[in-house]
């Protein structure tokens, strides 16, 4: 199936937005919208119409059937109307921190898609300025400039412009106003909006599926684009500059179903594609929450990183993150074996920081309970804003992946290391243990891991398909690292064991000699994690070992290492970044080769058997 986007321009969604404008009543239209945005798991909705000169604001938390049956939304009278689903990344699923947003006079009504960075300094002005803000989210700064704009004579138009040239962050935005009742405004940077071109209508939404059902003429507007829709035309514009620009009209020949998926077959491969900007969205965590549990992780004596599965494979890279980027030892120990293993050794001078992409583990919620018992002090990453582990988390950060449908973790898992690089960073600053040369190179190669991981999704999963190819009918396969990317290896023997259900095993490489290398015969496979680090020579060490044995040697290296590249039987070249960060880089061809190898034994990678998305028993 032909893909919808290049994986440069691939459209990351966290929140959906849907808007109308025209001959029709709008709010049934939005509510379909919503219906077909829902796929995506959110947990507050809200719809704006404007009529006889009215704004109406109806939304609450919950599910859009629900909100319906009780605010009767698809019932508000009004021929322009804009929603909003949410997943919530600033501020926990309540009405008043649902979307449309207003500004102080309710002239004004605003729904977003992303993660504005600077909101809490626009906050600070906007309170100075005597405005009203009521809720806890980043958007609702965006109502109040529009409305502070305005006031300083500019219509609504150019106070739109001039307030998201004050923006920092990711965004799909549309705004409607009462003072031009037949205008919708949008902008975007970083998230997808799309124009539905209709006829008699024009419709904006962040995503294909929520207009597919009303027309299938769609514009796709680029990053710093701006856009003026009415019933009977559209105008786009760059908000930098008010040039207008011209966006082709293309006709979209999709399903909802292909259309949900972004024109992937699955939702596992739409998620591995969305890395790029879900990693963007990880380093807009917001500084002094990550700030703040730098400073409580300080304060205790014992260091626990806990989490179960995918999770428990990001604590073992921060682990190490740790202790060489802040010099602070830390446990990491899967969730389940916390209380067996150190129950009897945690007090009131223990930290646990909790990483959980749910926030709903039994597992760790179990460990949790009993760690508050014994008064922990309890961190929590997660993904997911309301779960129990943000209440039960004396301080949190949230990774800003958005939602990950597929049941294997992907996209969640590189957000979390590059989220416990952060912290670690700032634990280094605080602690001043490295030099502050070293402190600005990490800093400067964290910022370019969206990139990176752009670069291997262009080049390696056509190789990594290749190789799967190979490997499909291995009775069993054998992973190594060794510092770093024993995390690497770790993740990768849970993606491929657990999609394409191939035995696997994964060991620190030091480690083979001491009884794994027993099992390797003729043609066994076995794959390296071979970043270029400290541990290269003992790396090739550990494959001339297994060569020796009549291995198949797969070597996931340096793409410049031509010695390492002469030892494979099959090599995917990736490129270099700090070693402590590998882990982001490294896992993107094993969550590839896992899906590969899931499809080529006709398994369906987003539901493997036996496994669920969120696993709340014991
Ligand atoms: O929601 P959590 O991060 O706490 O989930 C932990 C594990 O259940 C999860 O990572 C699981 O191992 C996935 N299937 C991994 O792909």
């Amino acid at each position: 199936m032909k893909r919808l986007y290049k994986v440069a321009e691939l459209p990351f969604i966290m929140c959906g937005i849907v808007g109308y404008v025209g001959a029709g009543t709008a709010a049934p239209i939005l509510v379909r919208g919503l219906k077909r945005l829902e796929y995506r798991g959110y947990d507050s909705a809200g719809v704006a119409t404007i009529a006889e000169n009215v704004l109406l604001v109806e939304k609450d938390a919950g599910k859009v059937d629900e909100l319906n049956a009780k605010l009767s939304l698809d019932r508000m009278p009004g021929n322009i109307g804009i929603a909003h689903t949410r997943w919530a990344t600033h501020g926990a699923p309540s009405k008043v921190n649902a979307h449309p947003h207003t500004d102080c006079t309710r002239t004004v009504a605003v729904v977003h898609n992303g993660v504005l960075e600077n909101f809490l300094q626009l906050r600070k002005e906007l309170i100075d300025l005597n405005h009203n803000i009521v809720s806890k989210t980043d958007t609702e700064v965006v109502p109040h400039l529009i409305e502070d704009f305005m006031k300083r004579g500019m219509g609504f138009e150019e106070a739109f412009v001039n307030t998201v040239r004050r923006l920092e962050g990711s965004y799909a935005l549309a705004a409607i106003c009462l003072r031009e009742p037949d205008l919708i405004m949008v902008a975007r940077k970083e998230a997808p909006l799309i124009i539905g071109v209709g006829d008699g209508f024009n419709m904006i939404a962040s995503d294909m599926t929520a207009l597919i059902e009303m027309t299938n003429q769609m514009v796709f507007l680029h990053d710093g684009d701006a856009a003026a829709v009415r019933a009977n035309g559209y105008k786009v514009f760059r908000v930098a500059d008010g040039q207008i620009v011209e966006r082709p009209v293309k006709t979209v020949a999709l399903t909802v179903e292909m259309a949900e998926k972004q024109g992937h077959p699955h939702f596992m491969l739409k998620e591995i594609f969305e890395q790029p900007n879900s990693l963007r969205d990880a380093l807009r965590t917001q500084r002094e929450y990550v700030d703040l549990l730098a400073e409580l992780l300080d304060k205790g004596r014992v260091v626990f990183l806990l989490g179960a599965g995918t999770s428990y494979n990001a604590c073992l890279a921060g682990s190490y993150l740790f202790s060489a980027v802040a010099r602070i030892p830390s446990y990491p120990v899967i969730a389940s074996e916390f209380v067996a293993n150190y129950g009897g050794a945690v007090g009131a001078d223990t930290v646990i920081l909790a990483v959980s992409q749910s926030g709903e583990t039994a597992d760790v919620l179990n460990a949790l309970d009993f760690a508050r018992m014994r008064a922990c002090t309890i961190l929590g990453l997660t993904n997911t804003v309301g779960s129990t582990l943000t209440r039960v988390s004396r301080a949190y950060v949230l990774q800003n992946s958005g939602p990950e449908i597929g049941v294997a973790a992907t996209k969640t898992f590189t957000s979390q290391v590059l989220v416990l690089a952060q912290i670690a960073l700032r634990l280094s600053r605080l602690r001043g243990k490295i030099s502050q040369f070293e402190m600005d190179e990490f800093g400067h190669e964290l910022s370019k891991i969206p990139k990176l991981v752009e670069e291997v999704l262009l080049t390696a999963p056509a190789k990594v398909k290749e190789l799967a190819e190979t490997l499909v009918n291995s009775p069993f396969l054998l992973i190594l690292g060794r510092g770093m990317s024993v995390s690497t290896a770790y993740e990768g023997r849970l993606k491929v064991m657990e999609l394409s259900y191939i035995p696997c095993i994964a060991y620190p490489s030091g480690e083979s000699k001491h009884g794994p290398i027993s099992v390797i015969e003729e043609k066994i496979p076995v794959i390296f994690v071979a970043p270029p680090d400290e541990f290269r020579k003992q790396n090739i060490s550990s494959i001339m070992e297994m060569k020796a044995r009549g291995a198949k040697i797969i070597v996931f290296g340096d793409k410049e290492d031509e010695e390492l590249r002469s030892l494979a039987d099959h090599y995917i070249g990736l490129p270099k970044t700090h070693p402590l960060l590998s882990p982001i880089i490294y896992t993107v061809p094993f969550q590839l080769l896992a899906y590969y190898l899931a499809v080529l034994k006709g398994y369906d990678p987003d539901k493997p058997r036996n496994l669920a998305k969120s696993v709340t028993v014991l």
